[in-house]
């Protein structure tokens, strides 16, 4: 008889019931070929003896088994590895290796990537580059959303076709709050901006082809533009946002096949784009039909002034394909964004978006759209914004008082961020590795510079964190920059 004891080891504290776990270790010795087809299993008062456990526990496992024809029962003999499966070499039991330990055995496409930050293990407080405070979110509502479309008759129907309300509630917001002239054949759903970037970008984007961006910028668009072959062009933002200049230099010189833009609390320096840059891009985006990515990443958490419209609602000749986000705003583990521009590129995108997602998740969107439909998410903005106002000032407040002017920043406009510049004789790895010590985990600046020079600076993410959260991560970065 096999060494079943070693064989079949069962976790009592695994959330699946122990019979499971026998019938699946079962299945597992018969695709490894330790056990053959034709193969005898002791009778269950014998393996419930090896095992250590109640008899009926083996009954259950083998009749679970039975149900999925891995073995049968033959009368008087016991029961019995299906002799129709195909016949496996058998593996010694000591170099059982799961497959996916090992190889593969073919090359693959590598991907651009970025170092993500240490898991957080023994971490107690993390700088974010500008996440939302989950605890804020409007669980009551969504819950009580999510509820009503799940007992209601029309969910299956739903779950087979989908349904058109978020793309209708979404025209109405974009109109309302961005001055959007637009119909809901004007917007596809994605998950998240990050996804609308790459869909859009995919659309555009052949091997070689010219791209603008800023620089600094958004990695994860630069690592979306190289994964698609592009030749990225950067020009300097400063205070003012992009230097439309050179932009403009480069359409006169070059055949641009697409620009990418952050005209609000531009990522990673938070800076806005001025006014009269606008108008100049846009002047330039109508002269060159240049193709332009306008990134509105978090247009809803302004807190200086009313926020200026977005490039999209002024006369760009159909050329700007704005690109927003539900993910920061609502908090929740819902990624839902939008890609806005011409229906016949909606179309198509949609198209495009469909061969990696075939459905989208058409219960999170019908109840975002309830919310939309019944002002709670309007409610929820104000709410949060008043609180990441405060914290943005708090931040301000306890950088100058703690750090004595060390480190340079410009209170944002709006966002969730703040952009911290540390002098050349600090730098910024050095500060992170001694935070790392005091529990506190913080970008050591690569984020921020895809393959150029490492900028020394942070973006601060102060939505997530509470005034004494806030006060306690500013005590410690104050103690790793003395
Ligand atoms: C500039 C910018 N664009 C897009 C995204 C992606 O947003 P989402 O989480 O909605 O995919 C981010 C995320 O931080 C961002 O900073």
């Amino acid at each position: 008889m096999l060494p079943f004891k070693t064989l079949i080891q069962v976790d009592k504290k695994s959330k699946y019931p122990i019979y499971q776990q026998i019938a699946n270790r079962f299945i597992g010795l018969i695709q490894e070929g330790v056990l053959q087809p034709g193969a005898f299993l002791p009778g269950s008062r014998v393996m419930a003896a090896q095992l250590g456990l109640h008899r009926q526990t083996v009954v259950a496992a083998y009749e679970e088994l039975a149900s999925q024809d891995w073995i049968i029962s033959m009368a008087r003999k016991g029961m019995m590895v299906a002799a129709n499966l195909p016949v496996i070499k058998p593996r010694s039991f000591k170099t059982t290796a799961v497959a996916y330990a090992q190889g593969p055995s073919f090359s693959f496409n590598a991907v651009p990537k970025l170092e993500m930050l240490p898991p957080a293990i023994g971490i107690r407080y993390t700088i974010n580059d500008g996440f939302p405070d989950v605890r804020l979110a409007p669980l009551t509502e969504w819950t009580k959303e999510c509820r009503s479309i799940v007992q209601s008759p029309r969910y299956t129907k739903l779950l087979m076709d989908g349904s058109d309300t978020l793309r209708k509630e979404m025209t109405k917001f974009l109109t309302n709050t961005r001055g959007l002239n637009i119909s809901p054949d004007n917007i596809m759903v994605s998950r998240g901006a990050q996804m609308a970037i790459y869909t859009a970008a995919a659309m555009l984007i052949r091997k070689g082809d010219h791209v603008i961006t800023g620089s600094p910028n958004y990695i994860f668009a630069d690592l979306c533009f190289e994964q698609l072959g592009a030749n990225i062009i950067r020009v300097p933002v400063d205070n003012e946002g992009i230097d439309v200049d050179a932009v403009e230099k480069l359409c006169r010189t070059k055949k641009i096949r697409m620009l990418y833009v952050v005209p609000h609390h531009h990522h990673p320096t938070t800076v806005t784009l001025s006014a009269e840059r606008r108008m100049k891009l846009l002047e330039i985006i109508r002269t060159y039909k240049l193709a332009v990515i306008e990134d509105d990443y978090d247009y809803d958490f302004h807190y200086s002034s009313a926020p200026i419209l977005p490039l999209a609602s002024a006369d760009h000749g159909g050329n700007v394909m704005y690109i927003g986000s539900l993910t920061k705003s609502l908090g929740l583990s819902l990624r839902i964004g939008f890609l806005v521009a011409p229906a016949r590129f909606i179309a198509e995108a949609g198209h495009l978006r469909r061969l990696m997602d075939l459905r989208g998740d058409n219960l999170s969107e019908e109840a975002l759209a309830a919310m939309l439909q019944s002002g709670a998410i309007e409610r929820h903005l104000k709410k949060a914004k008043k609180i990441y106002h405060e914290r943005r000032d708090l931040l301000c407040k306890l950088l100058m008082d703690k750090l004595d002017n060390r480190l340079q920043f410009t209170p944002p406009s709006g966002g969730l961020a703040l952009w911290l510049k540390f002098p050349e004789h600090l730098p910024v790895q050095e500060v992170a590795e001694k935070a790392l010590d005091l529990g506190l985990r913080m970008s050591p600046g690569m984020h921020y510079h895809y393959q150029g020079k490492p900028g020394n600076a942070l973006r601060f993410g102060f939505a997530s964190l509470n005034d004494r959260e806030l006060a306690n991560v500013v005590g410690i970065l104050a103690k790793c920059c003395k």
